[in-house]
């Protein structure tokens, strides 16, 4: 297990007039979320490659695109090419996961499945062994600042016993409401890789909140290993 708490703040919660200052002002953070959204498997429709590009010019830190899109077989290549070093494709969305898997990771990308609150995680048993990490949804996709779905811990546990169950350890994702008010159930429950969209942009001063979810999430690490 690691003794590590990595936060990617998510730019859907950018004032994209300001990206450049936004990612300046998140340097500390361990990677840069980027929202993939195109109007069909959610309601709403952001970024495309051309973004992945934009923020690779701009920021030393990883990028880590969420892809919420229905045919991420046929354009996963875009982002590769765009700069990303994360890619995450949605379970309900691939109609090949194995093969969108193998092939990120052929292309030196690191690879990882997304489960949207209602997908199971049993779902994941034949795909686990294969993935750098997995990433569960505490929210609806479509919109940052929504409400943290309380189902998640029950998830994570259930994803935890998987993992011990295959002898892996893919990084833990979870992605959606979180905040100093959640970030401490999360990672006792096993996450170790944070998405904060309006917990840290929403924040006076991002930098500080992003140590900030960092330190509470350590402590809970360290706690559990005293
Ligand atoms: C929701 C996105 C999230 C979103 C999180 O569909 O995938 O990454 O930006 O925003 P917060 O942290 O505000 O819930
Ligand atoms: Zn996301």
């Amino acid at each position: 297990m690691t003794d590590r708490i990595q936060i990617a703040p998510s730019i859907l919660s950018v004032n994209l007039g300001h990206l450049a200052s936004s990612l300046d002002s998140i340097k500390n953070a361990d990677y840069v979320h980027i929202d993939v959204m195109d109007g069909h498997f959610t309601p709403n429709l952001t970024f495309g490659p051309e973004m992945v590009r934009a923020c690779k010019g701009m920021t030393d830190l990883p990028l880590d695109v969420h892809l919420m899109i229905t045919n991420p077989d046929e354009t996963i290549d875009w982002y590769i090419d765009a700069g990303a070093d994360l890619i995450t494709v949605h379970y309900e969305t691939a109609s090949h996961l194995n093969r969108v898997i193998e092939h990120i990771k052929s292309r030196g990308v690191r690879a990882g499945v997304v489960l949207n609150p209602s997908t199971p995680v049993c779902m994941l048993e034949n795909i686990i062994d294969d993935v750098d990490v997995v990433m569960l949804m505490s929210v609806n996709p479509g919109f940052s600042g929504q409400s943290f779905i309380e189902g998640t811990i029950a998830k994570l546990e259930t994803l935890a016993a998987l993992c011990r169950a295959h002898g892996v350890s893919p990084l833990i994702e979870v992605d959606g409401g979180i905040s100093p008010k959640t970030i401490e159930r999360v990672v006792a429950a096993g996450a170790n890789l944070l998405v904060a969209g309006s917990a840290v942009f929403g924040a006076e001063d991002p930098a500080s909140m992003v140590d900030e979810l960092r330190r509470m999430g350590e402590g809970v690490l360290a706690g559990n290993r005293e």
